[in-house]
């Protein structure tokens, strides 16, 4: 079934909106004038990656940095470790950092849930199964 998720306005070039549609939360993004629908929730661990940074078609995680293809929602690279530079970290927090590394790369990261979209006088819809 077709939903009226956000009129193209909405969602600038180059930029992502969320909306959600019962409880789907999805991701519009607007590559070049065209709209995908994503899942909103990262693959890895579930960040909104509605606070991400699109690219073209790649839309990078703000959390670990992981990467989808939001044409197909197919993942395209994995979590990667942040540059915290020269500035000291405290013992306690450098040891969470070398759990949450050994943790990160033992989670599997699921491509994205995609849906079709069709914008039909300014209206983006999108279908989602009831
Ligand atoms: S939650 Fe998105 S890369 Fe970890």
């Amino acid at each position: 079934m077709w939903h009226e998720v956000a009129r193209l306005d909405d969602v600038a070039p180059g930029g992502v909106k969320y909306v959600r549609v019962g409880e789907e939360e999805i991701a519009l993004c607007n590559y070049d004038g065209d709209i995908y629908a994503v899942s909103r929730r990262c693959g890895h661990q579930n960040a909104p990656l509605d606070q991400g940074a699109l690219e073209g078609w790649i839309i990078t995680c703000p959390l670990h940095d992981a990467q989808f293809d939001i044409r197909t929602g197919k993942n395209l690279s994995w979590p990667i470790d942040h540059d915290y530079g020269d500035e000291p970290i405290p013992e306690p927090i450098q040891r969470f950092f070398k759990l949450e590394k050994r943790l990160q790369w033992k989670t599997r990261v699921h491509d994205l849930e995609t849906w079709p979209v069709r914008v039909t006088d300014g209206v983006i819809e999108v279908e989602v199964a009831d």
